[in-house]
């Protein structure tokens, strides 16, 4: 068997037609989504990288365990097949199903975090951080300094500053309710945290005695990165390195529309019993009843399904390897990415290929429209958009990065996509010097990027 080819370990088994818009239509789809790329409707997108969650293709089995979802309300037999998987997965004892990821985040903040706490990890993705805003605490950002140097090559740019995390720790122990870390750091790239890195935040847990929460979406493609880079794990299975990675924490907020491979689903898991029992509290008054939080059975079986699937070692290998596939084929062609490739995307660094276009006038939104003008590629802005500081008398202040996140699906996309995603960014970045920014007309308070309004300034 040929070694050197890492083929997709499925067949196809359904498929979907893709929408083939034409330039001009793409032009005018720009021009009624007021060039806000979340405002396009799908058939107008060819290949959409919007983002990695709810998006993937779920497998014959999770089809099949769909059918035998158990729609009863209190004490479905499909929660009980839910629980025993994520129990035996994460190894904590309370397990509470979430429609999605922010709803688990909600809930836990609600219970922990209060107005002045600080909130350290190594980067919050928006919906964590906005959580933890609308609780009125800070949500602080301590990656190690690596993590914000897209070129900078080393094998695990996610981890968190340590020795900042301690000075945080050490002036504000009374106001830190829990340490959280997200695995991998999708704001950072993608980027996964070492083991060695998590027994760090444990041990520092322990010393001033704060829990430590994971934020676990990407546990998985975590859990593969360590397997392939960090020493002592190479002989380890995902499922064993997984583990680990959970028994170091207290608890953790799952978003299961990523490495749970179902279209929705999510969950919170602790082991204090205590606090499981304000966190169900406040589930039943928003999510539903603790054995369904949101879902319907079948979802919950979807994702048990899911959470046994991602950790196939052919799957992790093929995911992470074709992921770096494109990232490797553009940053051949001269194209700045964050290096190392990340585990569920490939994030282009607008700020190193647009320096002419400076961050309140949004490189990296400027990147995604014209992706999208090129070829219908749809990615997503990570920058002063979607974290910038909106301030009443002058410019934003500006996110630490400007990124643009070609997010792939999970089991979605051929080679022969990836190739064509990959044809458009080299297009795109040979006319980068005559792409010009764009100005915001209208934003909500919180999560603008999501529903804002631009318009662009040449
Ligand atoms: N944490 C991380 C690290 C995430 O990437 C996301 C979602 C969430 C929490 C929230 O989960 O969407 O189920 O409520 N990220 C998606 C993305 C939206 O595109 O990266 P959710």
């Amino acid at each position: 068997m040929p070694q050197n080819v890492i083929i997709e370990p499925f067949r196809v088994h359904t498929v979907e037609a893709i929408a083939m818009p034409d330039r001009e239509e793409r032009e005018n789809a720009l021009q009624r989504a007021n060039y806000n790329l979340f405002g396009l409707r799908a058939d107008e997108v060819i290949i959409d990288l919007l983002t990695d969650s709810g998006t993937g293709a779920m497998s014959t089995k999770q089809w099949a365990g769909m059918m035998v979802g158990d729609e009863t309300y209190a004490g479905s037999r499909s929660f009980f097949r839910f629980e025993g998987v994520v129990q035996d997965l994460t190894g904590f004892s309370e397990i509470i199903p979430t429609h999605q990821g922010r709803a688990a985040e909600k809930i836990l903040f609600s219970v922990l975090a209060h107005e002045g706490d600080v909130v350290p990890s190594n980067t919050h993705f928006d919906t964590t951080r906005a959580n933890i805003e609308y609780q009125q605490a800070e949500a602080r950002d301590l990656v190690r300094p690596e993590g914000l140097d897209p070129a900078f090559i080393a094998p695990f740019k996610g981890d968190i500053d340590l020795d900042a995390l301690r000075t945080t720790l050490a002036d504000d122990t009374q106001n830190v309710p829990f340490v959280m870390c997200t695995v991998t750091n999708n704001s950072g790239g993608g980027q996964p945290v070492s083991m060695a890195n998590l027994r760090g935040i444990r041990a520092l847990c322990d010393e001033f005695d704060v829990p430590f929460i994971l934020d676990a979406c990407r546990f998985a493609e975590n859990a593969w990165f360590i397997k392939i880079r960090e020493d002592g794990y190479a002989d380890k299975t995902p499922k064993e390195i997984a583990r680990e990675m959970f028994s170091l924490a207290d608890g953790c907020t799952v978003s299961a529309k990523k490495d749970g491979l179902a279209n929705i689903g999510g969950f919170l898991a602790v082991n204090d019993p205590e606090i499981a029992a304000q966190c169900r509290n406040l589930l039943i008054l928003t999510e539903g009843f603790p054995t369904y939080g949101g879902l319907a059975g079948y979802d919950l079986e979807a994702v048990a399904q899911g959470l046994i699937e991602v950790l196939d070692e052919n799957y992790l290998n093929y995911r992470i390897r074709s992921v770096e596939y494109l990232g490797e084929k553009v940053l051949a062609a001269g194209v700045p990415i964050v290096q190392p490739t990340g585990g569920h995307a490939v994030y282009i660094d607008a700020k190193a290929l647009l320096p002419h276009i400076p961050p309140h006038e949004y490189p990296a939104q400027a990147l995604a429209v014209e992706l999208y003008r090129e070829g219908g590629v749809r990615g997503v802005e990570i920058g002063t958009l979607m974290f910038g500081v909106p301030q009443d008398d002058g410019p934003d202040l500006p996110s630490a990065m400007e990124l643009v996140r070609l997010a792939i699906p999970r089991r979605m996309y051929t080679q022969s996509h990836i190739d064509y995603v990959a044809e458009v960014v080299i297009g795109v970045a040979e006319r980068a010097a005559d792409i010009s920014g764009y100005r915001i007309v209208e934003q909500a308070p919180w999560l603008r990027h999501f529903t804002m309004k631009l318009e662009p300034l040449a």
